[in-house]
């Protein structure tokens, strides 16, 4: 059976075209790049750059966050990396949701090292009370409490990502194991 909605698709929508407005609103002029962090903001990028009502090209790294648990590692890798050259563009980067924020954290270095004309971060969720590292979240959709949520891109082993809303991970799942981002 699968899972009840704790932030429903209705909510989701209406945040993510406030998010979009604020995004073309406040970045200012030049070219900008948004860039999705893969896999897990893959449903909400797609939603998000709809809803940006300005030019701006896409482009998407894949990283790898945890190892074989639901706890972060702190270990981050990029597995695929971006096209398009950063130096001089406007970046915003898509996360489904700061955790730790060390996933964040890491690539923050890497873009800032890069040469971006600026650099700023868009997540769909955040857990405040998980963090380890101090992060700037410049566009956050929802805050949330410290549970494992599934769904609109987040998944569980690769499970549950379709979810069209966002929910709890059901207890019967919640023996999972491997999740990579
Ligand atoms: P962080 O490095 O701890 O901030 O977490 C980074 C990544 O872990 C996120 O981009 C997600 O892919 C994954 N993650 C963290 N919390 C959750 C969750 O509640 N559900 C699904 N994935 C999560």
């Amino acid at each position: 059976m699968l899972p009840s909605p704790l932030i429903s698709a209705e909510a989701i929508a209406t945040r993510v075209a406030a998010m979009g407005q604020e995004i073309a609103r406040t970045v200012p002029a030049g070219d900008l790049t948004v860039v999705g962090v893969l896999r897990g903001a893959f449903i909400f990028m797609a939603d998000l750059v709809r809803a940006i009502p300005r030019e701006h090209r896409c482009d998407f790294l894949a990283v790898r966050s945890y190892g074989d648990a639901t706890i972060s590692s702190g270990v981050v890798q990029i597995t695929s990396d971006l096209l398009l050259p950063v130096e001089g563009q406007h970046l915003v980067l898509v996360e489904d949701i700061v955790d730790t924020g060390l996933t964040l954290k890491y690539l923050l270095d890497v873009f800032t090292a890069r040469r971006p004309a600026s650099l700023r971060v868009c997540a769909l969720l955040s857990k405040p009370s998980r963090r380890r590292v101090v992060v700037p979240v410049d566009f956050v959709g929802f805050e949330v409490p410290d549970e494992f949520l599934v769904g609109y891109g987040l998944d569980a082993a690769q499970r549950f990502r379709h979810l069209p809303y966002i929910a709890r991970l059901p207890a019967d799942a919640a023996s999972v194991g491997t999740r990579l981002g």
